[in-house]
């Protein structure tokens, strides 16, 4: 779209139904953080936001669809940290996770836990790396693939533990905790959007969050650095993209939409229920996420690169 017609188009939108894609499953962490963002912009937008959940290789199948998406403001993305691990973690990615996307801005940080199914023997951090180490290679570790924020957090985990454990990828955390639930996998570390009301409810167990602080939404589940494990933290950062040429002033209008729900009220309780908040509004912006993601994909390919493991 050029000149004129870009201009018309960009005041006319949104004429129609959004997508935004999430790339893990359905019922999972960030499909929890774009639908709850997804409707409240919606309403600021006038026009429904719909959410495609495309799962799988750690997030880079989503993203490469979206790469190649037409860039009318139709197709958003919605990733996390993932977004900033791909490029050092896949060798081959046919996208450019910077210069195939024009960022709209940060959306939340999310915590993490560290999680068990119910009837896991150990009761506490000791007991769980104790047991780990008693049954090498026995103990399943649920991810979503390789470049995931639950995959990251067990490579994290792993390293501070000095011990492996038997990974088994899920295209999403969501199917995921399904299997823990069901007892089928023994743990894994996710993010509270998806652990908290399971963890509250008695379903799963829970062993510590990946934050400094504990959590007001969990304040009796410690940090890892009281379990015995100094050091560790982690929290998922989340941005919104669209595909390479999108129009500015459909970014713009974007921005603007992702800034009011990031103020909802509806919004701001459900992040706090779910032990999060949303960014302050200078980083809900384009330059910020795009500021954050450079940095993050500078600090992560070190990372990935110093321990050598690649996904291909
Ligand atoms: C998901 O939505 O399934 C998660 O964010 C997956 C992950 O990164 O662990």
């Amino acid at each position: 779209l050029f000149g004129s017609a870009a201009l018309a188009h960009a005041q006319a939108y949104p004429s129609k139904t959004i997508t935004m894609v999430v790339p893990f499953a359905a019922g999972g962490p960030t499909d929890t953080v774009a639908r709850l963002v997804g409707q409240s912009m919606g309403t600021k937008l006038k026009q429904q936001i719909i959410i495609e959940n495309v799962g799988g290789a750690g997030g880079t199948i989503g993203a490469a669809r979206v790469a190649k998406a037409d860039p009318d403001g139709y197709t958003l993305f919605l990733h996390h940290i993932g977004q900033s691990t791909a490029p050092g973690l896949y060798r081959k990615l046919n996208y450019n996770a910077i210069d195939s996307f024009e960022p709209i801005g940060l959306i939340t940080d999310v915590p993490m836990t560290i999680v068990a199914r119910k009837d896991f023997p150990a009761k506490d951090i000791k007991e769980l790396l104790a047991y780990v180490k008693a049954n090498k290679g026995k103990v399943t570790y649920a991810n979503a693939g390789v470049g995931s924020a639950s995959h990251l957090c067990g490579m994290l985990f792993m390293t501070a533990i000095g011990t492996d454990l038997t990974t088994v990828p899920y295209k999403g955390t969501g199917p995921a905790m399904n299997d823990l639930l069901g007892g089928q996998v023994d743990f894994m570390c996710d993010q509270t959007t998806n652990t908290t009301s399971q963890i509250k409810g008695g379903k799963i167990k829970a062993y510590a969050v990946t934050t400094k602080s504990r959590l007001a939404s969990m304040p009796d589940l410690p940090t890892l650095a009281e379990s015995g494990l100094p050091g560790f933290e982690v929290a998922v950062w989340h941005g919104l993209y669209a595909p390479k040429g999108t129009p500015k002033p459909i970014i713009d209008a974007l921005t603007g939409a992702l800034q009011v729900a990031l103020k909802d009220p509806v919004v701001k309780q459900r992040f706090a229920d779910l032990g999060t908040e949303p960014v302050a509004e200078a980083k809900a912006r384009p330059e910020a996420l795009r500021a954050h993601l450079k940095s993050e994909i500078d600090r992560w390919s070190a990372i990935i690169n110093k321990a050598g493991v690649y996904a291909d």
